[in-house]
């Protein structure tokens, strides 16, 4: 449930931002950078520490609770939407009035002689509000339970992978046009997959170029996940990473074939496939 102490200062910020004819000049727009700022920062410690009290109630729940436990897996889904619903209401909108802010200062900036280091500051302030605001909607996104239901695994994959190129000097690439028709339990572990995946190429591939290709036909699906990393030994075990054994479980439970290959020339090819599909998919595009 919304605060309503906490809608009426946002509605105030926002008065302040937008709201009043007489602003538009440099200072102002600062001003109100440091208000809102102040109010993303006062929201984003109330997000930790309910982030914090969720995972320690989970992590509560789960070590007392049979991994079947439908009750504990409704109570979790329940702290997650309410999570998310948290960080839409408070997080997303100060981000969301920063953003606004520092665009308008950097307009106003423009026409302020000798001001190279303030605009080289507002625009590094602009950048980073754009990037964090494509990350906290993946993360809201991902929160929830029925967002790959609702908006479909297109729509996720795109949100999921915009926020990676714009967090990390990764070169991102996406096709993806047709929605499958496929169970939502299906294109959730799709979803997850793609996830985990991508946040490997973060951590562990010094890849330069990700990309993530989905192609369906109806009930037919494939969807891969390569780069040009430095690749892995995938016959390996990995004894308490949890990722590809989590990705395995995901796809077995969902009727999916899985396979991670790693060439001796490096880069991983995560791929995934419904059994019906009748081709592969081709290495779409030659690495240059
Ligand atoms: N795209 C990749 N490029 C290079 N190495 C990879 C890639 N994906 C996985 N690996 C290697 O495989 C190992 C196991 O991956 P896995 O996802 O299971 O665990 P993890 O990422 O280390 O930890 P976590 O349990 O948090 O996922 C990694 O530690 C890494 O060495
Ligand atoms: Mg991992």
């Amino acid at each position: 449930m919304r605060n309503p102490c906490r809608t009426t200062q946002w509605s105030s910020t926002t008065r302040t931002l937008i709201g009043s004819p007489r602003r538009g000049s440099v200072p102002d727009a600062l001003v109100t950078i440091s208000t809102v700022s102040d109010y993303a920062r006062s929201s984003a410690i109330r997000l930790i520490a309910a982030g914090l009290g969720y995972w320690l109630r989970r992590g509560v729940a789960e070590s007392s609770k049979a991994p079947d436990d439908e009750l504990g897996e409704s109570a979790g889904s329940d702290e997650r939407q309410r999570l998310a619903r948290e960080l839409h209401d408070s997080a997303l909108q100060a981000l969301y009035g920063i953003a606004m802010a520092a665009q308008a200062a950097r307009r106003t900036a423009d026409a302020i002689p000798e001001s190279d280091r303030l605009i080289e500051a507002l625009d590094y302030i602009v950048d980073q509000s754009e990037a964090a605001l494509v990350e906290l909607r993946s993360l809201i996104f991902g929160l929830r339970p029925e967002s790959v239901a609702e908006e479909g695994l297109v729509a996720g994959l795109r949100r999921l992978t915009a926020a990676v190129a714009a967090r990390h000097k990764l070169q991102v690439e996406i096709v993806a046009e047709m929605e499958p028709d496929i169970d939502n339990s299906a294109k959730e572990a799709l979803y997850r997959i793609a996830q985990e995946s991508l946040q490997n190429v973060v951590k562990h591939a010094s890849a330069r170029v990700v990309r993530v290709h989905l192609v369906s036909e109806g009930e037919k699906v494939e969807l891969v996940i390569d780069d040009d990393g430095i690749g892995f030994d995938s016959d390996a075990d990995h004894p308490g990473h949890l990722g590809l054994s989590g990705m395995k479980q995901r796809a077995m439970a969902q009727n999916l074939q899985l396979t991670v290959h790693s060439p001796k020339g490096g880069g991983v090819e995560v791929r995934v496939r419904t059994h019906a599909l009748p081709r592969r998919t081709k290495h779409f595009i030659p690495w240059s």
